[in-house]
């Protein structure tokens, strides 16, 4: 057995080992593979912490790519198939809005107005991750505390040129629906697998600067 595989192998048992041991030990501590636009099975929650998609999976982080190699090991286990395409459009914003609802940010049409003038399609395809985002925000809160606190870690990503305020977007989803902005803190992004420079046009010595920031947004109930 080559040693790339054995380490997997025992990386794998550690982690199984530790599950089990928090759910043995913890009964509050489980772990479940849920899509968080579907209503979520757990109450009375007090603190949520995540760290949800950018909204560009197919792009700027691009979650379908960086499991492929993932993939090949787990060949014919994956419930969801072996397709690397397929776990992109399963992501938030995977699949395109047909029928536009007006969403709550003033931030976020003001970024899809701008970007509409130049590329309506990729207007579209932002709108319909921001759908999804805020179907998932909707049933996070359905599980919240009076009090609850909810962290979010996310990235103002540039779409077009045009930077999209996912900060304030998030913190006005939250607020729609009557939770108050606490803070935002600003994170800088320090060991990046992602080059710190990308060529979104494609077209030879135009780059632009990937993200250097995240951005953590503190909300109570
Ligand atoms: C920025 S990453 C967070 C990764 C996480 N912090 C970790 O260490 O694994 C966003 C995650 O959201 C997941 N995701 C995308 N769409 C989802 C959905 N509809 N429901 C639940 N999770 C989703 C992606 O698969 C990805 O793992």
């Amino acid at each position: 057995m080559s040693k790339c595989k054995r380490d997997l192998f025992k990386n794998a048992d550690s982690f199984l080992k530790s599950l089990k041991y928090d759910v043995l030990d913890f009964e509050y501590s489980k772990l479940f593979l849920h899509d968080t636009r579907e209503p979520i099975p757990i109450e009375n929650i007090d603190l949520v912490i995540s760290s949800p998609p950018y909204g560009d999976s197919r792009t700027t982080v691009a979650y379908g790519q960086f499991s492929s190699f993932s993939f090949d090991w787990i060949k014919g286990l994956n419930p969801y198939g072996d397709s690397d395409l397929k776990l992109d459009s399963l992501c938030l914003g995977g699949k395109k809005i047909k029928k536009e609802i007006e969403l709550p940010s003033e931030y976020l049409y003001d970024a899809l107005r701008n970007i509409r003038k130049v590329d309506e399609k990729r207007a579209s395809e932002v709108y319909s991750f921001f759908y999804d985002y805020y179907l998932s925000i909707k049933q996070i809160v359905k599980t919240l505390n009076d009090n609850a606190n909810v962290c979010f870690i996310v990235g103002n990503r540039t779409v077009k040129g045009i930077q999209i305020e996912m900060d304030f977007i998030t913190a006005e989803f939250f607020e729609s629906f009557g939770l108050t902005l606490e803070s935002i803190f600003v994170r800088e992004i320090s060991n990046k697998r992602m080059p710190s420079k990308n060529s979104p046009t494609n077209k030879t010595g135009k780059t632009s600067s990937t993200m250097t920031n995240e951005y953590i947004v503190v909300m109570k109930k």
